[in-house]
């Protein structure tokens, strides 16, 4: 409790072992302190009840869907090529009618990864992902994280477009 609020009991606890006269201006109210201690609580018991043992988001929601306009990024003309559509989210064209999408978001931290040398590569700690999402070198943290998020893809071949989860 150095240097910080003190409750009311370790106050008063102060008070009888000293025998001095103390400011209790930084002390919280016996109700403020059981609140607050209480508060701590539940955030632990959510942070275990919500642990899976991997380090990192197993999941990320990147909100709504996008869709895209194909003339719009021609680098997805060409099967092979992993390009940044912005929103988070990264295409590749597989065949004449078929594309992958993954989440950008690193599964480490958080990160958002940059679309670089036709893969994924996180700027926070260094981690690498293929362009099918799969890791290629994890964070230089040590920790073991798994894949970018598959996200799912929809072609409109009538109006040129690819709508992305
Ligand atoms: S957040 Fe990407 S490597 Fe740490």
């Amino acid at each position: 409790m150095d240097g910080g609020v003190r409750p009311a009991l370790s106050c008063a606890i102060y008070l009888s072992n000293h025998h001095t006269a103390m400011s209790c201006k930084d002390c919280l109210s016996r109700r403020d302190f059981l609140a607050r201690s209480a508060l701590a609580a539940a955030a632990v018991v959510v942070a275990e009840a919500c642990g899976d043992g991997q380090i990192g988001p197993t999941s990320v929601a990147l909100g709504n869907g996008i869709t895209i306009n194909l003339a719009d990024f021609p680098e997805l003309a060409t099967t092979g090529v992993l390009v940044d559509v912005g929103h988070e989210r990264a295409v590749v064209r597989t065949g004449p009618a078929s594309f992958d999408a993954h989440s950008r978001i690193c599964t480490h931290e958080g990160c958002d990864t940059a679309v670089a040398n036709n893969r994924f590569e996180c700027p926070c700690h260094g981690s690498i992902f293929a362009i099918d999402g799969s890791v290629i070198r994890g964070p230089s943290t040590g920790e073991s994280i798994g894949p970018l998020p598959d996200l799912a893809v929809q072609f409109n071949a009538t109006d040129n477009t690819l709508t992305i989860q």
